[in-house]
């Protein structure tokens, strides 16, 4: 069972929840980390002999970074994690925790999924901007070979989540833009997903209906009351995508993140917007088209065309660049890039069966 303290001034629980009578591998951002008032707050815990940081890794985790995180935790014989940062840093306790389990297999066998973790290392995760919701999930990515991997356990849901508003104060605009973009993807995609379930959309409702008050005003002008609420949504994002997964926008990110760099919640948030008319075309199942008509309502529209509109102006209103042709993304032999690193598993999440020509439209039309 995990514990989960979220709102103003929750970051005093870290101390709470920390076994400082053994030794911690405290993961971090590299930058950030001083910016935000984590650096400050982990001194005032007067823990130093106990604490080891690590925060050599990219944000994009690539596999080999994961085997030598491992190898420092062993070395500094840690027995928890704290993770303090964005989804990357999150992801990569996860990634320990798994490696943990598996470091003596070949790297094909890193993905493959057990029924047990033998080595259940504690991990407390402290986001530290309002998007991934990482602090939730079972699941992270890694990178090998030039290839995103999914991959998951029950048991990878860290232990105890902080979620406070505080660090959000000195994240850039275009951070808060994208990650908040990333949140609003997830709740959404959660909603409309294959594995969606009452508990899931009951999560993503709530989610979706605080980004949508609160997301212009948090990324504008980042009051304390939008952050705090984009904070709570993005946690609610993950507790929905923990249950139900993401769909296809999320699986064509991958591509578009690697090919063209763009950040995780912008690369997602480039296709979401299109999915409302491809999803309403090509929808029969009658659940579906309740579900359908519900999210429209969230999203106080009135149809397909309206969500559309709605989404790509509030990305222009956030400052994220939705020009698919200034983008590269009208560019077929890019498209075919991002088309040949698609997510299968996440595709087949999405609630109708999508072609490659469905795909290349989404693009071009
Ligand atoms: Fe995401």
């Amino acid at each position: 069972m995990s514990k989960r303290f979220i709102g103003v001034e929750t970051r005093y629980k870290i101390k709470d929840n920390l076994n400082i009578s053994k030794p911690i591998l405290l993961l971090r951002s590299k930058k950030s980390f001083y910016l935000n008032g984590a650096y400050n707050l982990i001194q005032s815990f007067e823990i130093k002999n106990n604490l080891h940081e690590y925060f050599n890794f990219s944000n994009d985790i690539i596999l080999s970074e994961v085997k030598k995180a491992y190898s420092f935790f062993i070395k500094k014989k840690c027995f928890s994690i704290l993770a303090i940062g964005g989804g990357s840093v999150i992801d990569m306790a996860k990634a320990i925790k798994f490696y943990a389990n598996y470091f003596n297999t070949p790297n094909k066998n890193f993905f493959i999924k057990e029924n047990k973790l033998a080595n259940k290392i504690p991990i407390i995760a402290v986001p530290t901007t309002a998007g991934t919701g990482s602090e939730e999930t079972h699941f992270a990515t890694v990178y090998y070979k030039k290839k995103k991997y999914s991959f998951s356990h029950k048991d990878l849901r860290p232990e105890v989540s902080i979620v406070d508003p505080y660090f959000l104060k000195t994240v850039p605009k275009k951070i808060f833009a994208t990650t908040g973009f990333d949140a609003f993807s997830q709740a959404i995609e959660s909603y409309w997903s294959r594995g969606s379930t009452s508990r899931s959309r009951m999560y993503s409702r709530k989610a979706i209906n605080l980004i949508e008050k609160n997301l212009l005003d948090a990324c504008l002008k980042k009051s304390s009351s939008s952050s705090l609420k984009m904070s709570i949504a993005s946690n609610l994002s993950g507790r929905a995508i923990n249950i139900s997964k993401t769909t296809a926008p999320h699986s064509l990110s991958y591509g578009i993140n690697q090919i063209l760099g763009f950040p995780h919640g912008h690369a997602v948030a480039l296709t979401l917007g299109k999915f409302f008319k491809i999803n309403k075309k090509k929808i029969t199942q009658r659940s579906d088209k309740i579900k359908f008509v519900n999210l429209l309502k969230l999203l106080n529209v009135k149809n397909e065309s309206e969500a559309e509109n709605k989404w790509y102006r509030l990305m222009k209103l956030c400052g994220l660049n939705t020009n698919f042709v200034s983008l590269g993304l009208r560019n077929k032999a890019i498209i075919e890039k991002i088309l040949k690193k698609v997510n299968a598993e996440r595709l087949n999440n999405h609630p109708v069966k999508l072609e490659g020509n469905d795909l290349r439209h989404l693009f071009l039309d």
